[in-house]
């Protein structure tokens, strides 16, 4: 385990251990937890993370390490007054969990055993968890209310799947209390330009259109323009980054106020074609981004929009960034920061 602490800011508030807050969205729950006055300590392997960005940004304290060493969880529960624990560290490509699922299974289903494990030894039973749109499949229903069917159609959206169903086993047996958040597509970057999104690789659209307006990528490629939509390409949700982590926020302390364990989708209950976000960063950028039309990719349904009306009722929580133009114009001031 290799340590490295930052500055901290006293607090009355307790301490919650962030996994995978060195990637996109932990990182900015990382920034909200901050905002709201808690101590943060970030467990991160490192594989797709970024230590600039907790060293020198969030300054908190990283623990370098993976959620599947039970030995390094224990010590660090020991070493650490932790109350509660935002869950984010997961393997996320969807296309490579089809290719190599053991990989996803381990790393999401086994660490996070692991975790909880580690947890209910250390009584540590309050657990806010990244789960994803992605469990439920195709949907029959649009905007997809949280008793959707879950039905998911790739190994990544199993592992979610399966953690979901362990976390409702673990409140049984334990009193082991979570919050499952199923996220649509995360997208923007912190207001400020603290924060953004950058994975390598990368495969979301926003962060990949902008790499074409940079002019690091050739074209961007629209898979499928003969779907049943408006402009025949596939419509997503898209959540501001800034928005989930502050859902998070909400979702810990309805956890620490004693709330029980429930699932809340975190979507803005419309949606966007591929269509109109290359058009929006065209205005947002003023670059011609050129955009190559393809054939469909295979399993990709033609919407998934969410109804994050659980959310909004039982947490309070009101997104301020649900326009596109905002994503884009906060994702495009990262993006030329990070990539310019
Ligand atoms: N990005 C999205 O649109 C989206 C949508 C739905 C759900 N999610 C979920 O949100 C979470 C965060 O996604 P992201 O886009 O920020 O991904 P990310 O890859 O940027 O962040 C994940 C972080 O976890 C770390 N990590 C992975 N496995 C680990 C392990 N075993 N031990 C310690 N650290 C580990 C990585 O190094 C990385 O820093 C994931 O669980 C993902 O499944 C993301």
């Amino acid at each position: 385990m290799s340590k490295s602490r930052g500055m901290s800011v006293p607090s009355e508030k307790p301490t919650i251990l962030v996994t995978g807050g060195a990637g996109y969205i932990g990182s900015h729950a990382v920034l909200a937890l901050q905002q709201a006055g808690y101590q943060v300590v970030v467990l991160d392997n490192l594989v797709y993370g970024h230590r600039d960005i907790v060293e020198k940004v969030l300054q908190v304290e990283l623990v370098v390490g993976d959620t599947n060493d039970r030995a390094l969880l224990d010590r660090l529960f020991a070493d650490h007054a932790i109350a509660a624990v935002m869950h984010f560290a997961a393997y996320t490509y969807v296309g490579e969990s089809v290719t190599q699922p053991e990989k996803y299974y381990r790393n999401n289903v086994v660490g996070t055993l692991t975790l909880l494990e580690a947890m209910v030894a250390a009584s540590i039973k309050q657990f806010v968890f990244s789960s994803t749109c992605a469990t439920y499949g195709v949907p029959t229903i649009v905007p997809i209310p949280e008793n959707h069917s879950q039905n998911p159609i790739n190994p990544y959206g199993i592992t979610k799947l399966m953690v979901e169903k362990i976390l409702a086993d673990f409140d049984k047996a334990y009193d082991f209390k979570s919050v499952s958040f199923r996220y649509f597509n995360a997208a923007g970057a912190d207001p400020q330009g603290r924060l953004g999104e950058d994975h390598q690789p990368e495969t979301h659209l926003i962060p990949l259109v902008l790499m074409a307006a940079l002019g690091k990528l050739e074209s961007i490629a629209i898979f499928g323009t003969d779907y049943p939509t408006p402009d025949g390409t596939c419509i997503r949700d898209y959540i501001h980054v800034t928005d989930l982590a502050q859902a998070h926020v909400l979702g810990l302390e309805y956890l620490l106020k004693g709330g029980q364990s429930d699932v809340f989708n975190l979507g803005n209950g419309s949606g966007f074609s591929v269509k109109e976000v290359i058009e929006t960063a065209r205005q947002v950028t003023e670059k011609n981004i050129v955009a190559v039309e393809h054939d469909r990719r295979p399993g990709d349904p033609p919407a998934l929009v969410g109804s994050g009306e659980k959310a909004r009722t039982m947490l309070g929580w009101s997104p301020e960034y649900a326009d596109l133009h905002k994503i884009l114009i906060h994702a495009w001031q990262w993006h030329q920061k990070r990539h310019g």
